[in-house]
């Protein structure tokens, strides 16, 4: 990078960082709008009118005061800050039932915590499946210290949409017999998406009729208009509600450098598998075309047998013209049951230099099984057979009053029945419903073990992204079929294990991860597959429970289930 360039960067970044100013206060009002996501009308979540939501630009080491007035009318809202670890604000992290009680109709609550750590973040809904509802938006945390140089950024927000709303979605998953959403219609980027209609051809041949929209839509592209000769950053997220997603740009590599906040050993690819919950940084070279032409950015499903179109945008080089024929067709999407690909490309991603490698030992193991259960005949996702449901009174509240009403059944075992054999579905499928916890003191280090097994009806295995609330954790590996205590521990890395918030657990597969049990709070770890979470993949990490009692947690956040009373009872004497 030349000099004036360097310069420039250094400039922006110092304007950025002061006109910041230490506190990113915001007034966001949530409420239901008719937009056009795909070119066909439907009902989004919007925050001040905008779908996604808007993108939030601060800097490390800020605090962050955000009204969120609830206009829904019907229901409550939360919104989860997610890579953002709360450290002492373990009450503002947003997951309904865990951290507290959704904010109810016409009411506002505030938000306030330090936004600790740089990195590519977002933010979204946290309370029943208002994520799908498109409850979400990008949150871009600088670091004061760039260490990446590059001449300009573009955001890219990945998401998955469907025609039906989220209620029905809802009702369809909590139907007995279980009723499936099926695939997603469109997948969109930035919010925007064309269903049943070809970009490719818009672009090619001057659009097709129901692929008319002006420059302005709701569902026109994005466009990332870029000079030659320079480096672009891109930053990915993906808040699919289902879908496991890959991202290639015609003709350019990418230099992936930056996974869910924390900087990677640099590497280069065509494309990059992201999964929900996850967020990439790539460094995208520009050349000199000659003519100066479009190429094309395509997402596609990976993991499922896809039923959805590519989504697809352009990387506009500035002197090309707006309407030509791109010489290429849009990249093909790798097979979406190649999870060989998929692996190779995350065995591929380990700590920069300068991150401290994961402690030696564990101080605990968890073992948890995930499996496909029946419920009385509702399906059901289970932990060690057991299927999260979250209360109504908010777990921060009961350990901060020591409810002793709340008599929390046992939470689901720290591990695996020996024998279990993860090739066959589940000899006994009753599983129960539990809303136990696990109770960790203050500096353990613990060890999780995520073990896949097969579906109920025996005909295959899902992939399941991770994310854990309030931490990184280092990935220490992962392999095929049953994890084998004694001899796949042996093999962790325990030297360069990338750091991150989540991770994926392949089909039949394993994923060892650690972490240290720092944060004194309630912690929500659960498959960010909006579904799988619904229908109770999750469960609980409660840490410092003493110190929890010692906080001064907001009331507002406990306005509800048995807090509430226990607060207006206190408020009698
Ligand atoms: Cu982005 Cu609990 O999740
Ligand atoms: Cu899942």
């Amino acid at each position: 990078m030349s000099v004036v360039v360097w310069w420039l960067v250094t400039v922006v970044m110092v304007a950025v960082h002061s006109a910041s100013a230490g506190v990113v206060e915001l007034n966001w009002e949530v409420e239901y709008k008719l937009r056009w996501p795909d070119c066909k009308e439907g009902i989004v979540i919007a925050i001040n009118g905008e779908f996604p939501g808007p993108t939030i630009d601060a800097t490390a080491g800020d605090t962050f005061i955000i009204h969120v007035t609830n206009k829904l009318s019907t229901e409550g809202v939360v919104i989860h800050w997610h890579g953002i670890r709360q450290n002492g604000t373990p009450w503002a992290d947003g997951a309904a039932g865990v951290t507290q009680c959704p904010i109810n109709p016409g009411e506002t609550f505030t938000y306030n915590f330090i936004v600790d750590k740089a990195g590519t973040h977002f933010y979204h809904g946290h309370y029943g499946m208002q994520r799908s509802a498109g409850l979400y938006g990008m949150m871009i945390v600088r670091s004061p210290k760039e260490t990446l140089q590059y001449d300009g950024e573009f955001n890219l927000l990945l998401s998955d949409w469907w025609h039906q709303g989220s209620h029905a979605q809802e009702l369809y998953l909590s139907s007995r017999p279980m009723r499936w959403i099926g695939e997603p219609q469109s997948l969109l980027i930035n919010g925007r998406g064309q269903f049943n209609c070809s970009l490719a051809a818009y672009f090619n041949e001057g659009g097709l009729k129901e692929c008319k929209f002006k420059d302005n839509d709701d569902c026109a592209p994005t466009i990332l208009r870029v000079e030659p000769l320079k480096v672009y950053r891109l930053r990915i997220a993906s808040t699919t509600a289902l879908a496991s997603l890959n991202l290639a740009v015609e003709g350019h590599n990418l230099e992936v450098v930056e996974a869910d906040g924390n900087y990677i050993a640099p590497f280069t690819v065509n494309d990059i598998d992201i999964y929900s919950g996850e967020t990439y940084s790539v460094l995208l070279r520009t050349h000199n075309p000659t003519p100066s032409r479009k190429y094309w950015i395509s997402v596609g499903v990976r993991g499922r047998k896809p039923n959805t179109t590519q989504a697809l945008t352009l990387l506009h080089y500035a002197d090309a013209p707006e309407y030509e024929h791109l010489p290429y067709p849009p990249p093909v999407t790798p097979r979406w049951d190649d999870y060989d690909r998929s692996k190779t490309f995350s065995k591929k991603i380990f700590a920069a230099k300068g991150y401290p490698p994961p402690p030696e030992k564990s101080d605990e193991q968890l073992f948890l099984l995930n499996t496909q259960n029946l419920m009385d005949k509702y399906t059901k996702w289970a932990i060690n057979n057991v299927s999260l449901s979250v209360p109504a009174t908010p777990y921060i509240g009961t350990i901060r009053y020591g409810l002793k009403t709340l008599n929390y059944q046992k939470p689901p075992g720290k591990k695996i029945v020996e024998d279990y054999d993860i090739t066959k579905p589940p000899v006994n499928p009753n599983t129960t419903k539990g809303s136990g916890i696990y109770n960790f003191q203050l500096g353990r280090v613990v060890d999780v073990i995520l073990q896949n097994s097969n579906v109920l009806n025996g005909r295959g295995s899902e992939i399941h992204p991770w994310h854990l609330h309030g931490h990184d954790f280092w990935v220490l590996g992962y392999g095929e079929g049953k994890f084998q205590p004694g001899v796949d521990d042996k093999r962790y890395n325990l030297t360069n294990a990338r750091i991150r918030n989540t991770v994926a657990l392949y089909p039949y597969g394993w994923t060892a991860l650690r972490f240290v049990t720092d944060n004194p709070g309630v912690w929500f770890f659960h498959c960010h597959i909006e579904p799988h979470l619904h229908m109770g993949m999750g469960v609980v990490f409660a840490e410092g429970v003493d110190q929890i009692a010692k906080m001064n947690i907001p009331n507002e956040v406990l306005g509800c289930g048995l807090t509430r009373e226990f607060l207006m009872n206190r408020g009698r004497h």
